[in-house]
């Protein structure tokens, strides 16, 4: 480029390894000893870090010097359930002590006993205990997190559980987007009224959140313990009607055939698949819906039958890993953690896990042309590791290499590197 085009770059990281993550590359997509440079919050330039240094220098750009470090795109969580009032700590013991997850729920427990400690938690509570877990995924290097409403199952509930999703945004440098779980549980108070309340929650609830733009997607538990394929379709044809897309919890304790719904619906994800089976694998891969692995929740439950990632991988179903962060299976804010789950107990490869929480996690929120990836014209988040080469961030139990996080193109967060 010559001194008269001024590239008009805010800045310029150097010297550092990038793992692009891009489809056209194979595995990380790695571009060793490189430079990325920035513009109005965007990807404007990546290339040799000798050019992007001499380019910047000429130009009075400001460079961060980032030798020996690794870049990756901003991690992407898209499954958390991140906002909920109390927890369930009580029934953690329970379970230690042998009763399972479907007795506890079928016992008025579960899900319900989140919903009367969020229904009770004021704004503020909530705001702060969900940020405090922002906070926990934001250091690790996450940008964009996708939270989950279905704690309320009442108009009120929901809409503040959504609004504190949004107003998280102001607590760590990360990206919201909001899913209204309309249909997570029956409410006991709605206990004989199970068709009153799927009209409310796909009728005039979904209609009142979604004008008060509270809602970037749908969702539905649709399983033997919540709801019905036939109930879930309402929703889903409800979100359709509005042009919403959805999300589906599909397959994480039975086939209902949950994954065959969320394709027919054009669902961007279907989520868990413990219990699925080739049809449902066909239908995904037809329809583009990415299959969202939630290993820490296997874990939590302590499964036995993982998701049927061979079959997923033959039937060419993109995959992505999510924290699934909530109170009752899978208590975990560290997204390194799931993706070490990942490969470690649903046989994932490092690179299928790192891509599952970039690239393909993009595409599970439908943000693929704006984040996920390093490529010119995405969105400048990205987060800076410590390590030896990107599998590393597979690897650790417990480590966390991330040493700085940059959203937006601005530098927002950096830990002390080891000496
Ligand atoms: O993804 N399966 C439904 N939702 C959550 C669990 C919610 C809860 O137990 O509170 C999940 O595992
Ligand atoms: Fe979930």
């Amino acid at each position: 480029m010559s001194s008269r085009e001024n590239p008009g770059w805010d800045h310029v990281w150097a010297g550092g390894h990038l793992a692009t993550m891009t489809a056209a590359h194979a595995g990380y997509g790695v571009i060793e000893n490189a430079a990325v440079a920035v513009r109005d919050g965007r990807i404007a330039w990546i290339g040799a870090a000798r050019d992007g240094r001499s380019q910047a220098g000429a130009q009075g750009v400001p460079v961060t010097e980032i030798d020996g470090l690794w870049l990756t795109p901003g991690l992407i969580d898209c499954h958390t359930h991140l906002v909920y009032g109390g927890s369930r700590v009580a029934e953690f013991e329970r379970r230690l002590e042998g009763a399972s997850y479907e007795q506890i729920a079928r016992a008025g427990g579960g899900i319900r006993s989140t919903v009367a400690a969020t229904r009770a938690a004021g704004r503020a509570q909530l705001l702060r205990a969900a940020g405090a877990r922002l906070r926990r995924l934001s250091e690790e290097g996450v940008t964009t997190v996708e939270v989950k409403s279905g704690y309320g199952l009442d108009l009120p509930t929901e809409r503040r559980m959504l609004e504190v999703a949004r107003a998280l945004e102001s607590v760590a440098p990360v990206s919201i987007r909001t899913t209204y779980l309309g249909l997570h549980a029956l409410p006991e108070e709605r206990r004989d009224d199970r068709r009153g309340f799927i009209d409310d929650v796909c009728g005039p609830w979904l209609q009142t959140l979604a004008e008060e733009g509270l809602v970037d997607a749908v969702d539905a538990f649709c399983e033997n313990i919540a709801f019905t394929p036939g109930e879930t379709a309402k929703l889903l044809a409800a979100a359709q009607g509005l042009k919403i897309p959805a999300h589906l919890h599909a397959g994480q304790l039975s086939d209902l055939g949950a994954a065959e719904l969320a394709a027919r619906y054009g669902a961007m994800s279907a989520d868990h698949l413990e219990y699925l089976g080739e049809a449902g694998a066909r239908a995904l891969a037809a329809a583009g819906t990415v299959a969202v692995l939630l290993p820490c929740a296997y874990y939590t439950l302590r499964q036995t039958v993982p998701p049927p990632v061979p079959l997923l991988r033959e039937a060419g179903v993109p995959l992505a890993v999510a924290t699934d962060c909530n109170p009752g299976t899978s208590p975990c804010v560290s997204l390194l953690l799931a993706l070490n789950m990942a490969c470690t107990l649903f046989g994932l490869t490092a690179v299928e896990a790192l891509t599952g929480a970039t690239r393909q996690a993009a595409r599970a929120l439908g943000l693929e042309r704006q984040i996920g990836t390093l490529e010119v014209g995405k969105r400048a988040d990205f987060a800076l590791w410590e390590v030896e080469s990107p599998a590393q961030l597979c690897y650790g139990l417990g480590a966390n290499p991330c040493v700085g996080v940059v959203r937006n193109g601005k530098s927002t967060a950096a830990r002390q590197q080891s000496p």
